[in-house]
């Protein structure tokens, strides 16, 4: 048995100690020239340097991806993995795939025991933590990919401000103390134990925390980048994974590649919607539920109103319905993005909401125009859910934009550190289909589409995202969350484009969430009590959490052009501008 499915839940937003939402910002930040939103301050302020000293929103985001892993040792990192978009001030788009792979010794039951079972979290070969959770980390090779294809300074210049600050250090928060003190497994790894709680000796908040074995490894890779996957370090990290007992070794670093892929477009009451492409499931869905959304008048029936929340959840629950269906990695399984996001696809499921009641979700069915699909999977393939990431967006002074969402999937990953190397590992392997075709801890169904590989990628909910207005950029998006990564993108996105909200509102407002399974909207805490009964009445069962995600989001001014950002009050992030 793995881990029950509300205390899965629950963990999700545990990673963030509860903390008074009414010290979050009210206002976006506004910038003239260039803006930065992460959920660490001195991550934003190294982009913003980076932007002060000519580089570009490239330059920026590579600069603040390498400090969060620094500064974010929660979901920043160098081993793991994510997905970069680049929208260019003249429009063009690059979608950049840093996702990790599954490595060649990796085998479909890989994670079951002898009696077919899937390997608890406490078992040292288990998907979650240890060695064996780790996917071949494709952060270093995004990074330095898309600095060299698209970036304007040296991996020297963007990389200075991670160096000194795993040098000299930097004082930790008092959130961050606690999500270290808490962690339940860091302590299991000598090499996590010594670097991170300090041998038992925690850190207290305002303590500068050092990392000096992890600013060596990234003077290392400033100089030569390829080490990582090439030269003396790929050997140094294998020979600690093998030590460990993990599957990855130097073949499998050697072999990694980064993917530039098409990113997923969609279009929604006149905005355009640019968002990630498989295996991500982000974008797919998203726009699968704005499509659905877009025949309902959800501004007429109120921000908030238990309507509109109602509508949205319907068309939620039916992108989840299909994500679990047919979503993988589309280089091993054809996914039929095409057919997903057709709006007559989406008419289809519209006509199939009642807006007085709550469908049943194990009663859904897929509406007849799909029927001809071949079918990827007769399964349902589906997604465990994860603990914590990282999203931050930029725009420089030129209107180019970056949106990239990071993660080792759990809060600090593995919990492995890589010895010597003072970095930590992923456990993306958890976002495979352990087993197929028997219910995980969510009640959801693992099928073959998603099914564990070799060279394979895990399919990800993250989903980086931009919306334009009349052809010019107009909203960066995207949060951590697992599962609830597109439907805070959605709520984010439908807040700004039917009720008019500012960014920080957006961002701000009270969240919820529905994945198809369990049959259940997660709602925050701040949703006004009628509002749930309305809900409750529409029969809806409720589960009501405190909050979970944590929007990095910029909005442009389509009047002045000003940068608006917008940092998540509930976590410590910062929007940093000039
Ligand atoms: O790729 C995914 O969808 C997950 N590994 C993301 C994990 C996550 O967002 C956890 N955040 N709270």
């Amino acid at each position: 048995m793995r881990i029950k499915p509300n205390l899965a839940i629950l963990c999700t937003f545990c990673v963030f100690l509860p903390h008074d939402l009414s010290a979050a910002p009210l206002r976006p930040t506004h910038a003239t020239h260039a803006i930065v939103t992460s959920v660490h301050e001195l991550a934003s302020r190294a982009g913003v340097e980076m932007l002060r000293s000519g580089g570009n929103a490239i330059d920026a985001a590579v600069a603040t991806g390498f400090a969060l892993a620094v500064v974010h040792p929660q979901a920043g990192n160098l081993g793991g993995g994510g997905f970069l978009l680049l929208r260019n001030a003249d429009g063009k788009t690059h979608f950049i795939d840093f996702r990790e792979k599954a490595p060649a010794a990796a085998t479909e039951n890989m994670y079951l025991d002898a009696q077919g079972n899937v390997l608890p979290e406490s078992s040292n070969e288990s998907s979650i933590v240890g060695y064996r959770a780790a996917g071949v980390p494709g952060t270093v090779a995004g990074l330095v990919y898309a600095e060299k294809q698209y970036g304007k300074l040296s991996i020297e210049k963007v990389m200075a401000p991670a160096i000194k600050l795993a040098r000299d250090g930097f004082p930790l928060a008092y959130e961050d103390t606690q999500d270290l003190r808490r962690d339940k497994h860091l302590a299991e790894f000598p090499e996590s134990k010594r670097i991170f709680l300090r041998a038992g000796n925690y850190y207290q908040p305002g303590e500068v925390f050092k990392q000096p074995e992890l600013a060596r490894t990234l003077e290392r890779l400033a100089k030569d980048p390829d080490t990582f996957y090439h030269g003396a370090m790929a050997r140094e990290l294998a020979a600690a994974i093998h030590k460990g007992g993990g599957l990855i070794t130097a073949e499998d670093l050697a072999a990694y590649e980064v993917q530039e892929r098409e990113p997923i477009r969609g279009s929604y009451r006149g905005y355009d919607v640019i968002s990630a492409p498989p295996p991500s499931s982000g974008g797919v869905a998203l726009v699968e539920i704005l499509n659905i959304l877009e025949g309902f008048d959800l501004a007429k029936l109120g921000n908030g109103s238990g309507d509109a929340i109602h509508l949205e959840v319907e068309a939620f629950r039916r992108a989840f319905y299909d994500r679990a269906d047919f979503m993988g990695d589309p280089d091993f399984a054809k996914v039929p993005v095409a057919q997903l996001i057709d709006k007559k696809y989406a008419d289809a499921w519209r006509e199939s909401i009642d807006s007085n009641r709550a469908s049943i979700s194990k009663e859904l069915k897929r509406p007849s125009i799909f029927s001809e699909l071949e079918r990827v999977a007769s399964l349902k393939a589906t997604i465990p859910e994860p603990e914590n990431t990282t999203h931050y967006s930029v725009v420089d002074a030129e209107g180019n934009a970056v949106a990239v969402t990071t993660t080792l999937n759990e809060s600090f990953g593995s919990r492995v550190t890589a010895e010597g190397l003072g970095f930590l590992l992923n456990d993306e392997m958890d976002d495979f289909a352990a087993k197929q075709g028997v219910p995980n801890a969510f009640g959801l169904i693992q099928g073959p589409a998603n099914a564990i590989g070799p060279g394979k990628r895990p399919l990800s909910a993250m989903a980086p995202t931009m919306v334009l207005k009349d052809g010019k950029l107009f909203l960066v998006l995207g949060s951590p969350g697992g599962p609830t990564i597109i439907t805070t993108v959605a709520n984010v996105l439908i807040d700004a484009v039917d009720f008019g909200l500012d960014i920080q509102e957006a961002v701000n407002a009270p969240r919820f969430h529905h994945q198809w399974l369990p049959d259940q909207i997660l709602v925050e805490d701040r949703l006004s009590p009628d509002t749930m009964d309305v809900l409750r009445s529409k029969g809806h069962k409720l589960s009501v959490r405190h909050f979970w995600g944590d929007g990095e989001c910029i909005m442009i001014d389509p009047k002045t052009g000003e940068r608006l950002g917008a940092s998540d009050g509930r976590n410590n992030g910062k929007a940093v501008g000039y």
